[in-house]
């Protein structure tokens, strides 16, 4: 989590700053701040939102050709104004940015105190600036090196030096850090979108690498301190998918970006009626005969694996395993040879996500990834990865990052299925031709729109609600839950819906809401009988139904009909009306929409 940025070139510095910052602050919204060096190194801290900082800085000279910034996602200490980022040594000679957790820190600033540091932070990080201190020698990347040496833990972390005023240092571990290139100015940031307006050009930098950032040159070691030559990337997306485009907030743009990036998808991985993913027949051969398939994430990911176990074990019957990935990792999986584990994230930065990934490869499994972020490190240690094409993602509720996942399993579930004979190629192409239906259902879903609002509005002022559904229903319940739980701070629960009766039912009320989720025409009865059994304790029942769907009638207090042709892929669709439900409940009660409280977008600690 954290967000940091880096930046040294001719521009006002503190502006490239904030801006970066406010651009990276859905990493985290605890506190942030910045160090500029000029004749020396000032830095300003402000706990809260970014604009907090901006507004405090406004007050302020900064003058200074280079600087660092950093937004905080706290996990040592409250978000203080000492615990905020940059960390200052004692004399103030050098200052840092830091995003990961130092495992040892406690033994480090043992140490450090034996030496006479002094600490006034409760953080992890602060043991990083002293130890640079410690290790000075008048060589930045020297010393760095010797820094990370004694680090346990994961870092991306910057470092200013008043002695060097033409340069900055970098290092990164499991923590991503890229470095944009400018014409005489260069940037660091842990991620593109902070630093999109100036460049598209930029290195990744690999765990164990350091660099040494001047603004006309940017030089990169290994973790032996060689020099080493890399590529330089080009970050391949429209500057306006960062933005929010008229739209109150990224979250609804980013709903009603889900048709666009489906097409994206169609067309880059259906071709001639045929799923056409890159590099697929490599791994053919090995997923004609996995016996196991695991998926493992965590959050939405983990609810979109939900509804690919149930499409792979029903088109392709191939036994699925699936788990939240940190429970994975301890849980003694038992991975046999011919596994293949595909692992779903977004960021393609989850920590934990990241460490169930190694988990499997360790014991020999094949990883397949479903990640979004380019270059990202899931990506870039999969076997094989999958890119859901669906742009930067800015809000912290997850909406298209989910839809675009949700949709590649499906084409993998079909593909797997037509490998391994389970279904015959007439009924692949029926599918092909569906699947590539999604789109139009999207745009007939967003269509309820003002509907879904008056709606919203009419329950934002209850506090507890159930969501039920049956099968794939029940899986986009708990997709639907955690946005609702997650946006409006609305205490919501997702349950198989004949489960409720087990024990749940015995808080359901007048003041409960009980939202039914009825796309699976199949279990549509049996789940509007579960309605009757709320309805009957007094709950008020509203109902997302696909179009078609009867016998509501004596049991909902409002229902929305969904309009959709492919009731196989409504995993996808069928998300659509309570994402917006939950946007515009959440947004009748003045939540932070974008950034909920302690919340943030990357989850990289575990
Ligand atoms: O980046 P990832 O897909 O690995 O993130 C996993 C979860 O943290 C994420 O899906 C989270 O649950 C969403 N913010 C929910 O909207």
């Amino acid at each position: 989590m954290c967000g940091i940025i880096g930046y040294i070139g001719n521009k006002a510095t503190k502006n490239i700053l904030l801006e970066g910052l406010k651009n990276l602050e859905y990493r985290g919204y605890d506190s942030s701040g910045v160090a500029i060096l000029g004749d020396n190194i000032q830095i300003v801290k402000e706990v809260g939102k970014i604009e907090n900082l901006k507004n405090s800085i406004a007050k302020q000279e900064l003058q200074g050709n280079l600087g660092i910034g950093h937004t905080r996602w706290a996990t040592h200490g409250m978000p203080t104004e000492n615990n905020s980022h940059p960390h200052f040594s004692n004399d103030k000679k050098f200052a840092i940015v830091h995003n990961g957790i130092i495992e040892n820190y406690l033994e480090l600033k043992e140490k450090l105190q034996k030496l006479g540091y002094k600490f006034i932070s409760d953080t992890d990080t602060e043991v990083i600036v002293h130890l640079y201190h410690y290790y000075y020698n008048g060589d930045m990347i020297d010393t760095l090196a010797k820094v990370i040496k004694d680090l346990e833990g994961s870092y991306a972390v910057c470092v200013l030096s008043e002695e060097h005023k033409d340069k900055f240092v970098v290092a990164k571990k499991d923590s991503p850090l890229i470095i944009g290139l400018g014409e005489d100015e260069n940037f660091v940031a842990s991620d593109m979108p902070a630093i999109l307006k100036y460049t598209k050009n930029y290195y990744l930098l690999e765990d164990g690498e350091m660099a040494l950032i001047n603004k006309d040159k940017v030089t990169i070691y290994d973790d032996n301190k060689k020099i080493i030559s890399k590529e330089v990337l080009y970050f391949d997306f429209d500057t306006d998918l960062a933005e929010k485009n008229g739209y109150e907030h990224f979250m609804l743009k980013e709903i009603f970006e889900q048709p666009s990036c489906i097409k994206k998808c169609v067309s880059k991985y259906i071709a001639d009626n045929d799923v056409n993913f890159e590099s697929f027949s490599k791994i053919e051969e090995i997923i004609k005969n996995t016996k196991n398939i695991h998926i493992v994430a965590c959050g939405s990911a983990y609810h979109a694996g939900m509804i690919g176990k149930y499409a792979i074990e029903n088109l392709a019957r191939v036994r699925v395993n699936i788990d939240i990935a940190s429970e994975f990792r301890y849980k003694n999986p038992i991975l046999e040879k011919d596994d293949v584990c595909i692992i779903i994230s977004q960021s393609g930065e989850t920590a934990d996500s990241l460490s169930a990934l190694r988990l499997a490869k360790e014991n020999g499994v094949k990883v397949i990834s479903i990640v979004n972020v380019f270059g990202s490190s899931i990506a870039r240690e999969s076997d094989f990865v999958f890119y859901t094409l669906a742009g930067p993602e800015i809000a912290v509720a997850t909406t298209k990052g989910y839809s675009t996942q949700v949709f590649l399993l499906y084409l993998f579930a079909l593909k797997l299925a037509f490998i391994r004979g389970a279904i015959s190629k007439d009924q692949f192409n029926a599918y092909i031709s569906n699947i590539k239906q999604v789109e139009n259902d999207i745009n007939e879903s967003l269509k309820l729109n003002d509907k879904i609002k008056d709606i919203a509005n009419k329950y934002c002022h209850l506090e507890n609600a159930f969501i039920v559904g049956r099968g794939i229903d029940y899986y986009l319940s708990l997709e639907s839950s955690l946005k609702l739980k997650e946006i409006s701070y609305i205490h919501s629960e997702a349950y198989a819906s004949g489960e409720l009766k087990h024990g749940s039912i015995a808080l359901i009320d007048k003041d409960s809401l009980v939202i039914g989720i009825i796309t699976d025409e199949s279990l549509s009865a049996k789940t509007i009988s579960n309605l009757k059994e709320v309805k009957a304790r007094g709950a008020k029942v509203l109902v997302f139904a696909k179009e078609g769907i009867e016998g509501l009638e004596d049991v909902v207090d409002d229902a929305i009909f969904v309009p959709s042709k492919e009731e196989f892929f409504m995993g996808i669709t069928g998300i659509i009306p309570m994402q917006l439900f939950s946007y515009y409940v959440a947004k009748e009660r003045g939540c932070d929409i974008d950034m909920p409280k302690n919340l943030a977008k990357s989850v990289t600690v575990e």
